[in-house]
C-alpha cells in the first residue's frame, strides 16, 4: 500500500512561486488500479515522479508498506518495489533490448523468457530483441518496450504515465497484461476504457483533489462537470 499525505510541490518561476501540487492525500491499495487523470498541466505526471522519488515534495510524507520513504532515493524505492514506466521513454544507444530486459528483471533471461515480456505488450519478439533500444524504434515501439521493462522489474507497486501515449488501438487491448492480480498500480491516463478498467480514479485540477473513489462514481461526475461546463457555455 502506497500513502501520500499532504504533498505539496512548489517550483521558483522567476521570483514567484508557483505551486504545482497542492494539499494532495491519497491511499493507493494492493490488488488496486488507481487511474490518475485530470487536463493537461493538471500535476498528473508531477504526481508520479514524486511518488518514484524523482522529483522531492516541497512538504508531505510518502508512506510505502507503512514505511516513510519521504527522503529515500529512487534506486532505494525500486529495491522496495516501486517501479515507473515515463510518458515519453528514455532510450539508449548500444544496448539491446534483451540487454534491457534481463537489467529491467535482475536476471540473464532465456531468449523465450525475454520474448514473453515483449508479446505482452504485443511486439513481435523475434524481430526487436537483439535491437538497440535507439531513436530507430518508433514512438509506438518504444513506449511498449518501456512497458515490457516496466513488467520486466516485477515491482509490487508499478506506475504507469500514460501508458496508451501512442499506442494503436489493437494494442490497446493488450493494455489490461499489463495488471497483475494483487498489486499496486497507478496509472496516469485520459483513456476511458482505461479509467474504466480501473478500480478507482483519482481526478487532478489545477494541481488538486477534485474528486477520488470508484471508478464508477468519479466517471459519473466527471460527466456531470463536463455537462455543467457546457450548460454554461
Ligand atoms: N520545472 C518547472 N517549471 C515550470 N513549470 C513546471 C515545472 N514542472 C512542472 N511545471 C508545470 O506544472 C504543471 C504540471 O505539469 P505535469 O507535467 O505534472 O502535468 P500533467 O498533468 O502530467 O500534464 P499532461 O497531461 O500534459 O501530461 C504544468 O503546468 C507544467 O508546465
Ligand atoms: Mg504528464
Amino acid at each position: 500500500m502506497l500513502e501520500l499525505s499532504h504533498i505539496y510541490y512548489k517550483i521558483k518561476d522567476k521570483d514567484t512561486e508557483k505551486t504545482i501540487l497542492e494539499d494532495i492525500s491519497c491511499v493507493f491499495d494492493s490488488d488496486c488500479v488507481t487511474a490518475i487523470t485530470g487536463h493537461n498541466g493538471s500535476g498528473k505526471s508531477t504526481l508520479t515522479k514524486i511518488i518514484m522519488g524523482i522529483l522531492k515534495p516541497t512538504s508531505g510524507k510518502i508512506y510505502f508498506n507503512g514505511r516513510d520513504i519521504t527522503d529515500m532515493s529512487i534506486d532505494e524505492r525500486a529495491r522496495l518495489g516501486l517501479t515507473y514506466a515515463f510518458q515519453l521513454p528514455i532510450t539508449f544507444r548500444g544496448i539491446t533490448i534483451k540487454e534491457l530486459i534481463d537489467i529491467a528483471s535482475n536476471e540473464n533471461n532465456s531468449i523465450p523468457k525475454a520474448c514473453e515480456y515483449l508479446s505482452k505488450v504485443g511486439i513481435c519478439a523475434k524481430d526487436y530483441i537483439y535491437r538497440e533500444y535507439d531513436k530507430t524504434l518508433s514512438g509506438g515501439e518504444q513506449k511498449r518496450i518501456e512497458l515490457a521493462l516496466a513488467i520486466a522489474k516485477k515491482g509490487d507497486c508499478v506506475i504507469f504515465d500514460e501508458p496508451e501515449a501512442g499506442i494503436d488501438l489493437w494494442s490497446f487491448e493488450r493494455l489490461n497484461n499489463l495488471f497483475e492480480k494483487g498489486k499496486c498500480y497507478i496509472v496516469v491516463s485520459h483513456q476511458s476504457r482505461l479509467l474504466e478498467r480501473a478500480d478507482k480514479i483519482l481526478l487532478l485540477t489545477n494541481g488538486r483533489v477534485a474528486d477520488y473513489g470508484d471508478s464508477s462514481k468519479v466517471m459519473r461526475n466527471m460527466t456531470n462537470m463536463t455537462c455543467a461546463r457546457v450548460k454554461e457555455d
